[in-house]
């Protein structure tokens, strides 16, 4: 009995906590997911909700994030096998079940209803995106990013947005461009086909890695600043390490010398918090495909109204010169999937609704316990920054005597665990996200003390 009693207690208590995360005040433009939604996902009646309120004043409302039997439910929220564990959001990522039911509800009735479509008023429908000015969602970016909504161009990618930038901008000759030696393709790319094309310089400085900590980061980026730089274009997270750069320091110093400050996010949106009116950098690009659980092919432009009316667009639409709506300007970019972008609302209001500090601070908590296991190890070398409020979700490691795929194959072979070799020196590329349990971190450092022993 008193076991019964206990037990019932302690799924109560945790009933609880679940639905006073589901009424955090949220505006009725978020809700997406319906109460009844998450009522019905967590198996919950509306009925059964207030019975419990009403009856269990004794019990803490406690939101405790540490706590896994919250984050199991959470892992239910995911449609991932049960046996695989998936450990590189760093390269995509996963849609939660709402997400991809939206993405498949949205194109089953584009297929089979596609007739009730009375064209009328590009903006108010939703058939195909490349006419609407998105503003529903662009509203939401705007809000997760702390931006203007006329700031926000929805693109399919960062590669887009970054090349939507660099393309846009007027450079001459000799002016350069200033990055470090670890960008991704899709990041520096844009600006090598500048140098090429248009004589501008594309510089890189080296910034180590492992990184050793922030001040020493930010002095060589700065050191390296000419007066011919006129871009500084980084990573806000180094894609291959996950260090998070001090971009907001960085901006400031560029400010003042009036150069142009351009940021790849493509490893921060819903990872870790992004504050664009504090970094106040010039333009920010992003995706939501990795660690928001939208769909591929989804992602962002941010460019500070006083440089957005300026810039050139690259894809050209009947809005290519209209400038009461500039992030319209850059959005309409012929037909797209409307699906695709309904799904990454869900996404961005499945993330509201979590909490994006809980679910920040989660995938650190992970990443921390990654880390801290793994430091235990002498045979281990974490390539990760050694400053810890340089990392997040992201570890860089490898261990002695094994190349990054010998390390991904053996976590393979052994438990169906997924991270991402990253070549024979630096060993695996490790995401730790909010599907990921304690459990599977430290079945993981077992499996690393295996193959270290
Ligand atoms: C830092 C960084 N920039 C750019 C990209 C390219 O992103 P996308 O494929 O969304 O264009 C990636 C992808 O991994 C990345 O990590």
């Amino acid at each position: 009995m008193s076991i019964t009693l206990i037990y019932f207690k302690d799924t109560l208590s945790y009933v609880l906590r679940l639905t006073t995360y589901v009424f955090l005040p949220i505006s009725k433009l978020d809700l997406m997911l319906s109460r009844r939604h998450v009522l019905k996902s967590l198996g919950l009646s509306a009925l059964s909700l207030s019975a419990l309120q009403a009856g269990a004043t004794d019990l803490k409302p406690l939101l405790d994030f540490e706590d896994p039997k919250f984050w199991d439910s959470v892992r239910g929220q995911f449609m991932l096998s049960k046996d695989k564990v998936f450990f590189n959001c760093g390269t995509v990522g996963v849609m939660p079940r709402v997400v991809f039911e939206k993405l498949t509800e949205h194109s089953r009735y584009l297929a089979s209803d596609v007739a009730d479509w009375a064209y009328k008023d590009d903006n108010k429908e939703q058939f195909i995106s490349g006419y609407n000015n998105l503003l529903h969602i662009r509203t939401k970016v705007a809000k997760l990013l702390n931006c203007e909504v006329g700031e926000i161009a929805m693109t399919d990618n960062v590669t887009n947005g970054m090349s939507y930038i660099a393309n846009g901008m007027t450079l001459q000759p000799g002016d350069e461009i200033l990055t470090t030696d670890q960008e991704h393709g899709g990041g520096q790319s844009s600006w090598k086909v500048k140098e090429k094309r248009f004589g501008a310089v594309f510089k890189t400085v080296a910034i180590g890695k492992p990184i050793t900590n922030s001040v020493e980061v930010y002095d060589t980026i700065v050191k390296a600043f000419t007066p011919k730089t006129k871009v500084l274009m980084l990573s806000h997270m180094i894609s291959g390490s996950g260090a998070i750069l001090p971009v907001k320091e960085l901006c400031a110093e560029a400010k003042r010398r009036g150069i142009f400050t351009v940021l790849d996010g493509a490893q921060t949106i819903g990872h870790i918090k992004i504050n664009l009116k504090d970094i106040d950098c010039d333009a920010y690009v992003g995706c939501f495909h990795k660690w928001m659980g939208a769909p591929t092919g989804t992602g962002f432009m941010f460019v500070k109204a006083e440089h957005m009316k300026n810039l050139w667009t690259t894809i050209a639409s009947y809005r290519w010169d209209d400038h009461a709506d500039e992030g319209f300007r850059f959005t309409q970019r012929g037909t797209g999937n409307f699906s695709v972008l309904l799904a990454l609302e869900t996404a961005l209001d499945f993330h509201f609704q979590l909490g994006p500090d809980k679910v920040y601070e989660r995938i650190k908590f992970l990443g921390d316990r990654l880390r801290t296991g793994l430091k235990q190890n002498k045979k281990v070398k974490i390539f990760s920054p050694k400053e810890d409020a340089m990392c997040a979700g992201i570890t860089l490691y490898t261990i002695e005597g094994l190349t990054g795929t010998q390390i991904q194959d053996a976590y393979w072979a052994k438990a169906k665990m997924r991270p991402r070799s990253q070549g024979d020196v630096f060993g695996v590329r490790h995401s730790t996200h909010i599907f990921n349990s304690t459990e599977e971190i430290d079945r993981a450092l077992k499996i690393v003390n295996e193959l270290s022993a």
